[in-house]
């Protein structure tokens, strides 16, 4: 099957592809700056036919057994694997990852689909130990209603599966809004969803692009139960503000400005292969990617030299090639943005020591700054850019008040042999996750999330699943 047969151009509602009103937008490829296709524009008015018909399958997808629900997330995983390569083209095109990412964000996205299937038969409840003679305590724990799932271009695929199957194994029904970048790995999820036997309504996508008009319509629609969202803080919060009138539980999975610490005593060669790994995946484009190195000054140059090395063997170009590590950026305003933050970085005496351009196309060099201080805007902000920029310190206390001088808290990598160290730096670090000598820490069966302005909520793992989730307490009292 050719990958150009699974490419869908409207909104999924109620089991049906819909076009809502006249409107279209373009999806366009970053690598080219061509169009790949146009959807429809479906805009709040998709939005709210989706929730309307989230509402209507609610009751009856409850009521499954959770085996039933599992068994058709099951058939999901399944179709999902056996679609890898399509799927893996699609997203290539529209996101401009390479393609041996997109293949593996395939297997991390269908991963999410097998968890929360198994997950879906072990949502237990509580006997509780009574207060009083003639009374019992139960707990139950019940799907909260229809979710609205708000998701990103970066990982076009598993951050729809990682909010949607905990969703839908719980009993909940869901409306997805993808961003207008990356539609087509989300309808083709419908398709799929619709094969593997979802009931209409269970799982409804609504495209356009009015992001704003649409977050705002399923944040403030009463029927909404729960809003999931990925993407920046900014917008989070916005969300969450346009959420309160309906008093809406949140899951938000937000912006970070990860530290990467390599102190003294490290293995060089493992901490540098870590480093490749968590900060150039995804061209640098992802919310895990390290923003800050904060290397013990005297492992700094040995560090710098050999990270140098093996960023000069990333291979640059059209992400469909696949020998090709690191693609275009999403768009000409991302390059702009890691254009500006060097040109800043430069000015406050930064020292480029590899790369530090734009090239024709949306792509950036990778990139090796050293001499990097806290005066620099991207010691604050987000790169999203294929730039390693490299801070020194002297002692611990220095890279633990380094680490944490940051409003954000999702990820956080140290190298260190010491096990002290190691126990002591992890229960230090304002973070959610911690990478200890590694640089890849997402998989489903961990908690993916952060604290401060990096969120709140946690997906996958056995904790994902509470997001969906309400409890419900049963007194029985005049017990004979
Ligand atoms: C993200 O960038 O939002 C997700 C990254 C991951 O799951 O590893």
């Amino acid at each position: 099957m050719s990958y150009k047969d699974l490419i869908f151009t409207s909104s999924y509602i109620n089991g049906e592809w819909k076009q809502i009103g006249q409107k279209k937008f373009s999806v366009i490829n970053p690598f080219n700056q061509k169009e790949i296709v146009q959807v429809d524009d479906g805009g709040a008015e998709a939005i709210k036919k989706a929730i309307d018909s989230a509402q209507s399958a609610f009751p009856k997808w409850r009521d499954l057994l959770a085996k039933e629900r599992s068994e058709i997330l099951e058939k999901w995983y399944d179709l999902i694997q056996q679609h890898k390569s399509e799927i893996a083209t699609i997203m290539t095109l529209e996101s401009g990852k390479p393609i041996n990412e997109s293949k593996g964000e395939v297997d991390y996205a269908a991963s999410f689909a097998k968890w929360f299937a198994e997950e879906a038969k072990r949502v237990y409840g509580d006997i509780i130990p009574t207060h009083a003679h003639k009374k019992r305590i139960a707990v139950l724990k019940q799907p909260i209603g229809v979710v609205g799932a708000i998701t990103p271009w970066n990982f076009p695929l598993a951050m729809i599966t990682r909010k949607v199957s905990p969703a839908l194994a719980a009993g909940c029904t869901v409306v997805i809004k993808p961003t207008k970048e990356s539609p087509l790995c989300a309808l083709l999820l419908a398709h799929l969803a619709q094969k593997a036997g979802f009931p209409a309504g269970v799982l409804n996508i609504a495209v356009g692009s009015n992001s704003k008009e649409m977050g705002k319509a399923l944040c403030e629609s009463p029927l909404v139960k729960k809003i999931s969202f990925t993407g920046s803080t900014e917008v989070g919060k916005a969300l969450m503000a346009q959420s309160s009138q309906t008093l809406k539980k949140m899951s938000l999975e937000l912006g970070g400005n990860a530290p990467f610490i390599v102190f003294e005593d490290a293995d060089v060669d493992l901490a540098v292969k870590g480093a490749i790994a968590a900060k150039f995946r995804n061209s640098g484009q992802t919310c895990v990617c390290v923003n800050r190195f904060l290397i013990h000054q005297d492992i700094y140059d040995q560090f710098s030299e050999k990270l140098l090395k093996e960023i000069q063997k990333l291979k640059m170009g059209n992400g469909l090639e696949s020998e090709n590590h690191i693609g275009p950026l999403i768009n000409s305003k991302a390059v702009e943005k890691v254009k500006s933050l060097i040109q800043d970085a430069k000015e406050k005496g930064a020292k480029i020591t590899y790369g530090g351009n734009s090239l024709e196309g949306n792509f950036f060099e990778p990139t090796l700054i050293t001499n990097a201080n806290s005066d620099m805007q991207f010691s604050n902000e987000e790169i999203f850019g294929p730039v390693a920029a490299l801070y020194k310190f002297k002692s611990l206390e220095q890279a633990l008040d380094m680490a944490n001088d940051t409003i954000y808290g999702l990820a956080a990598y140290f190298y260190s042999k010491d096990i002290n160290r190691c126990w002591k730096v992890s229960e230090e670090l304002e973070y959610g996750m911690v990478g200890i000598n590694t640089g890849l820490i997402s998989t489903e069966v961990a908690p993916f999330g952060g604290i401060k302005a990096s969120g709140m909520g946690r997906e996958g793992s056995k904790y994902g699943i509470e997001e969906y989730l309400e409890i419900k307490y049963l007194c029985y009292g005049n017990i004979q």
